[in-house]
């Protein structure tokens, strides 16, 4: 088997059908990785299986899943033991979903929605996976959960998904103190304004207005809060557990 920081380990990447989560697959599979592409956008999802590429490993496959729906997340961890003969030991939870408004005219459908996949399908990913990894006697595990800068300074237009992210990172905290004694460990990446087909939503008008305001004075590139991602997901970050790990550009 060839190299790579993940060489060899099974990693389920949710919102792989786009943006960070695809970036995610890719480097994951460059680092030697077997991976299962996870999107609501099972053709996202297969687009993104075939952009992977790793001279000795061809063994990623796709699934569909909604990370909201229990019974969805079942199915897919369930279709993965079937595929590899063991769950995997990398979890990635990139999906999420936003859906802007002022406070004031904020639906509440739409908070809800918000906080229904990027908090509660976060939580629902990391309970099933964790309880297969348990079940599979895995003693080495390490789950990435992406929260947003939002999350901490809060953002016009966003109280549902600022409230979902800072969510994120507590849950992620609180896993990290559950799971440490199995060996598993569960941290955050907090990115900044990434380009992606999120922002990509978000008129040009106004990123340029935030641009001043990144020290670095871009927009971060998908890949590299996929290679933070990566890090987390290898031994060589054996003892970071808990943490929120900015990857703002400053
Ligand atoms: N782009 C940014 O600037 C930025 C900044 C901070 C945090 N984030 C977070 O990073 C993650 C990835 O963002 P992105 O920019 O790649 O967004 P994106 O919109 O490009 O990709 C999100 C993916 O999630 C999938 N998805 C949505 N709902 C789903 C569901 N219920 N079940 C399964 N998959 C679902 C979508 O189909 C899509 O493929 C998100 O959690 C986002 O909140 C992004």
């Amino acid at each position: 088997m060839g190299g790579g920081i993940v060489a060899g380990k099974i990693a389920f990447v949710t919102g792989a059908g786009s943006g960070i989560g695809r970036a995610v697959c890719q480097v994951l599979a460059r680092e030697g990785a077997k991976v299962i592409a996870a999107d609501q956008n099972g053709i996202a999802a297969q687009e993104t299986q075939g952009l992977l590429s790793n001279v000795w490993i061809n063994d990623h496959i796709s699934v569909t899943v909604d990370v909201s729906m229990a019974e969805s997340v079942n199915m897919a961890i369930s279709d993965v033991i079937k595929h590899y003969s063991r769950p995997p030991s990398v979890v990635v939870n990139s999906a999420g979903i936003t859906r802007d408004n002022f406070l004031l005219k904020m639906d509440e459908k739409w908070f809800q929605k918000v906080i229904d996949v990027n908090l509660k399908g976060t939580f629902l990913v990391v309970q099933t996976a964790v309880k297969a990894m348990i079940d599979a006697k895995i003693s080495e595990g390490s789950i990435i959960n992406i929260a947003s800068i939002v999350g901490k300074t809060g953002n016009i237009g966003q109280c549902n998904y600022s409230a979902s992210k800072a969510g994120v990172e507590a849950f992620t905290k609180t896993a990290a103190k559950e799971f440490g004694q199995f060996g598993i460990r569960c941290n955050a990446v907090v990115p900044g304004f990434i380009r992606s087909p999120m922002t990509d939503a978000v008129p040009e008008k106004v990123l340029q207005k935030i641009i001043p305001f990144i020290a670095v004075r871009r927009m971060g590139k998908p890949e590299e809060v996929a290679e933070v991602i990566a890090f987390l997901a290898s031994d060589r970050s054996s003892y970071i557990n808990g943490a929120s790990i900015e990857v703002t550009g400053g």
